[in-house]
């Protein structure tokens, strides 16, 4: 709790998750609000295990991921985006292309389509770059390289900004009663942070 909330702040988020893993922290922020039946967009310069995940791993359990080149035009990334797509995915810096994505294109195309931004910032940690304030909406990190400090222990963290209007009629996880926890609606429950709330009540229980 003490490390979510130091690496909470360090991002200027309201709050976060720790995880096992890095793919962990990953896996999770898709499965929080993307079900068999929905898309989302990931650009093509990630982490080869990211690839694998969304290629392949995401597709037999149903999620498609249409991936983009991070340098197309807002057009082409415009004309990527399906009824059901979820979520638009980045890495600040890619591994291991160290590609630096312009985090504000994605998120001003995400915001236009009503879903959020989802940022890795494994690479670049908030020391160098804090993803919120150019409009990501939550972060993820593989916590195993920088952020350990020393790469000694395997871990990850998905962190809240708390801006993201989950109540937008396309997240009904988030709005709707969760069977799951005490029949509650994360949105009307947790306001702000009813997304980090739910990775922790729902998926990682
Ligand atoms: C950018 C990035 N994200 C995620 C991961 C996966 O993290 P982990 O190895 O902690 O599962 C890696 C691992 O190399 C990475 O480089």
């Amino acid at each position: 709790m003490a490390v979510e909330k130091k690496i909470a702040d360090l991002e200027g988020g309201i709050g976060s998750l720790c995880t096992t893993s890095g793919q962990a922290a990953i896996l999770l922020s898709i499965l929080n609000i993307c079900s068999a039946g929905d898309s989302f967009i990931s650009a093509t310069q990630i982490y080869g295990g990211s690839i694998n995940l969304f290629a392949f791993t995401l597709k037999k359990l149903g999620i498609e991921c249409i991936f983009v080149d991070q340098n197309a035009s807002e057009e082409e990334i415009n004309s990527a985006f399906k009824k059901n797509t979820k979520a638009v995915f980045g890495e600040t810096l890619a591994n291991p292309a160290l590609t630096v994505l312009d985090i504000e294109k994605f998120a001003r195309i995400a915001h236009a389509h009503q879903v959020p931004l989802i940022i890795d910032n494994t690479f670049a940690t908030p020391i160098l770059c804090k993803p919120f304030l150019y409009g990501a909406d939550i972060i993820v990190h593989s916590t195993s390289k920088y952020m350990d400090g020393h790469v000694v222990q395997v871990g990850g963290v998905i962190v809240n900004s708390g801006n993201f209007d989950w109540t937008n009629g396309k997240f009904p996880d988030l709005t709707e009663p969760d069977e799951s926890y005490h029949g509650i609606s994360y949105t009307e429950t947790y306001g702000k942070s009813a997304y980090i709330v739910k990775t922790r009540m729902q998926l990682k229980r």
